[in-house]
């Protein structure tokens, strides 16, 4: 594999620092909603994040592209000294967790959207029946259906790959009849029915919980929305005290967020995703 070489160099350079700052990337900026919720947990961590808007929707990309950006972000990381790669986006983590976690080896710890959401349903939600959406990449990998299934506690799955809604977010269609309308028309699929709760299986989807919410509460359906931005800076925040990393409150963190192809738009959107508008640099990863 291309960029094998340049990374190797990394594991003579590289320590897992209490100071080292957390990796965090997404297709665009949507992995905003996951970095703001890591934040809110880890206030005292410095943060670089990624957006590769350059390639973005990764739901609508195949497999092996998906890996190939994500490898070149994760060198990207590592140049920053990432203790920890976080995947704040469920497309990339159904393709590319397992060869990221190996690429990256013992030079920075990945962390995906994947293990503690299935940790979650195999505690809470034993026989019981649960849906997921996501993009196209999400459900069609089947992913999380193999790991939830390895867990053996006959959780009932449904899935439905739901992609209208990143486009429909993107471009600021919320709380409107608009979107009412398209939730509508996925949360009254089928495939979607009896279910007990609702694993909202996007980064960007955390922006329409309370529709999700409203259409259930209107219906008298007693369906629990599972947002796993929480989970998952749990997830790290356990990863770093366990292993002794996590950085001391007397330093003040620093934010860098770094994205692929930089425009005007994605930076004034990335005050939907992370509460407040941040500056973005562009890092090109292909010259
Ligand atoms: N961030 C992606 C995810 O969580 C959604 C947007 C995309 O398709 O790139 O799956």
């Amino acid at each position: 594999m291309q960029g094998c070489k340049t990374s190797s160099s990394f594991a003579k350079t590289f320590a897992a620092l209490k100071t080292s700052p957390i990796g965090i990337f997404d297709s665009g900026i949507g992995g905003l909603t996951l970095a703001h919720a890591v934040k809110n947990l880890l206030p005292n961590e410095s943060i670089v994040y990624f957006g590769d808007t350059a390639h973005l929707p990764y739901g609508e990309k195949s497999t092996a592209a998906i890996q190939a950006y994500t490898v070149k972000i994760i060198d990207v990381l590592l140049q920053h000294q990432c203790k920890v790669i976080l995947i704040a986006c469920y497309s990339a983590s159904t393709a590319a967790y397992e060869l990221a976690a190996a690429y990256t080896a013992s030079k920075a710890k990945v962390i995906s959207m994947i293990e503690p959401v299935v940790n979650f349903l195999g505690t809470t939600y034993k026989q019981k029946s649960v849906g997921l959406i996501g993009t196209r990449q999400t459900i069609n990998s089947g992913v999380f259906d193999q790991k939830i299934k390895a867990l053996q506690q006959r959780i009932d799955m449904k899935f439905l790959a739901t992609p209208l809604l990143v486009n429909m977010i993107e471009e600021g269609f919320f709380n409107n009849n608009i979107s009412h309308s398209i939730i509508e028309q996925y949360l009254s699929n089928p495939a979607l029915q009896g279910i007990e709760a609702l694993i909202l299986g996007c980064t960007h989807f955390p922006l329409i919980r309370k529709e999700i919410d409203a259409y259930y509460q209107q219906r008298q359906l007693q369906v629990q929305t599972i947002d796993a931005s929480l989970l998952v800076a749990t997830h790290l925040q356990n990863y770093l005290q366990t292993n002794d990393l996590l950085q001391l409150p007397t330093t003040t963190p620093t934010y860098k967020f770094l994205v692929s192809d930089y425009t005007k738009s994605f930076e004034a959107s990335t005050t939907l995703f992370f509460g407040q508008q941040v500056a973005l640099e562009q890092f090109k990863l292909w010259e």
